[in-house]
């Protein structure tokens, strides 16, 4: 069951000065807490640039440097132990070292890590991936970003076409095709019916970004009458990618019968669906929104969760899809794809740890923490809801329902966003950093980790509204 509290009740007015007064005060014990993070990052920054591997980890005035985790815990360099609600962007549902993708590792390792060849295990987890998605031919890549990328290569190589359908908001990963309109000033999105192509960052040729057009979210309408308009331009869409509920403006989920008009669309019109399944795969069921949502796509991607914390991702497709893999018109390659100790995690994680168990467990954790966080809510008559669906979920800081970009840069608090990150770092508590993130659960969170997150909820909301 995915739960939506969005119904709003009667909220206060929040004082904009006790937010920025709060915000200093716990950015500066954050600091206090996290000193050798400090060193670490002036020391880091010598040789890594922005002291950080990935931009995504960097943040003012230094990031946070974690040395361990176990289960539902994991330990920063000053010796903070914390509650896990980030769980490395959303790849760790199997929680910390979980001793069976342990034992397997183990067990590969002394084997051999690489040979470029593909072991068995590779094949035993193509075969479970088909029989929980339901798409009978797998590949597989390291990264929800190689994922993606050639998802759309396979797209546009069956339909001898070049432009590209993407939800305005959404984010896809780091190339070319999908670094377009993401995270952007609200006053350059453009016309609903006509969003503009915004490159997201430098380097990205605008020819490029040109061939990736978004529409907005949850309207099935918008996207059918920008569809047209491209085939009447000579532009007909090789693909719509998306993913069936968004998981970057916090948690999205769509509206009844979206899903389902998209997948009747694209078919009529004989236009790829590819559902990006990098955060919602493993995470929402154990055949993520594909199940959760009965909506079927042409083609599939998965990260993250995938590999248990080792860089591993897939793509599935139909037969139709996938033949131009098989016939060779279409190059799906990579040295590492399908790496023995990759995919040796993969089957320990879904032959042991995603089990069914696993997703009742989750649905029951979901169920507890945002009908937790929706009870604070109500109590202190904040502007927001809880929602969540199994592993994902937040509470989103706005007076009104979040149904796309638009609903989202409007109405979100971005101020309550930062302050609420800074409150659960400093009470043991780690958190996705950044406003369009939401929280992970693992299967080795308990009540005793929820219960903590709703408490330190419940204290900032006292603080917030006193
Ligand atoms: C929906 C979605 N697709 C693709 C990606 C890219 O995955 P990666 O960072 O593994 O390249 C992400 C990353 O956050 C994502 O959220």
């Amino acid at each position: 069951m995915s739960i939506d509290s969005s119904a709003s009740t009667d909220t206060v007015q929040l004082d904009r000065e006790r937010i920025r007064s709060l915000i200093e005060r716990e950015a500066a014990a954050l600091d206090a807490r996290t000193q050798r993070s400090g060193a670490m990052y002036r020391r880091a920054s010598q040789a890594l640039s922005g002291g950080v591997a990935s931009s995504y980890q960097a943040r003012d005035p230094w990031p946070i440097y974690l040395t361990s985790g176990e289960g539902p815990i994991v330990e920063d360099i000053d010796g903070n132990r914390m509650w896990d609600f980030h769980n490395g962007f959303g790849s760790m549902v199997q929680g910390h070292a979980h001793p069976a993708i342990v034992a397997a590792i183990r067990e590969r390792v002394a084997l051999g890590t690489h040979f470029a060849t593909t072991t068995e295990d590779g094949v035993i987890v193509a075969e479970e991936l088909q029989r929980r998605w339901g798409l009978p031919k797998w590949r597989f890549l390291n990264s929800g970003s190689e994922a993606t990328m050639d998802a759309i290569r396979i797209a546009r190589g069956l339909t001898g076409r070049d432009t590209v359908v993407k939800i305005f908001g959404s984010y896809h990963g780091h190339h070319d095709a999908v670094m377009v309109s993401i995270g952007v000033e609200y006053d350059k999105i453009g016309d609903r019916e006509n969003y503009a192509s915004l490159p997201y960052g430098a380097g990205i040729p605008k020819e490029v970004s040109d061939l990736t057009i978004p529409v907005p979210f949850n309207d099935a309408g918008a996207m059918e009458r920008r569809i047209e308009r491209l085939e009447s331009e000579g532009r007909k869409p090789a693909c719509v990618i998306m993913e069936a509920a968004m998981m970057n403006l916090g948690v999205v989920l769509p509206e009844d019968g979206y899903l389902e008009a998209v997948r009747e669309l694209t078919r009529r019109r004989g236009i790829v669906l590819i559902f990006d399944e990098v955060k919602t795969g493993l995470a929402i069921a154990a055949g993520g929104a594909t199940e959760r949502f009965g909506v079927e796509p042409d083609m599939v991607t998965l990260a993250k969760t995938l590999g248990g914390g080792l860089p591993s991702a897939a793509v599935g497709g139909s037969e139709e899809a996938m033949s131009v893999v098989e016939d060779g018109t279409v190059y799906q390659v990579g040295t590492y794809n399908g790496n023995p100790l990759g995919m040796a995690a993969a089957r320990a994680s879904l032959e042991h740890v995603l089990t069914p168990d696993a997703y009742r467990h989750l649905d029951a954790l979901n169920e507890r923490i945002v009908s937790g966080c929706q009870r604070v809510i109500e109590r202190y008559g904040l502007p927001g809801y809880a929602i969540g669906i199994a592993a994902k979920g937040c509470v989103t800081f706005s007076p009104t329902k979040i149904v796309d970009y638009e609903t989202f840069k409007a109405n979100q608090d971005v101020d309550v966003t930062e302050l609420a990150w800074l409150y659960n770092m400093n009470r043991g508590i780690f958190m996705t950093p950044g406003r369009e993130e939401e929280w992970t659960l693992s299967v080795t969170h308990t009540d005793e980790s929820i219960d903590a997150y709703v408490q330190v909820f419940d204290e900032m909301a006292a603080e917030l509204t006193a």
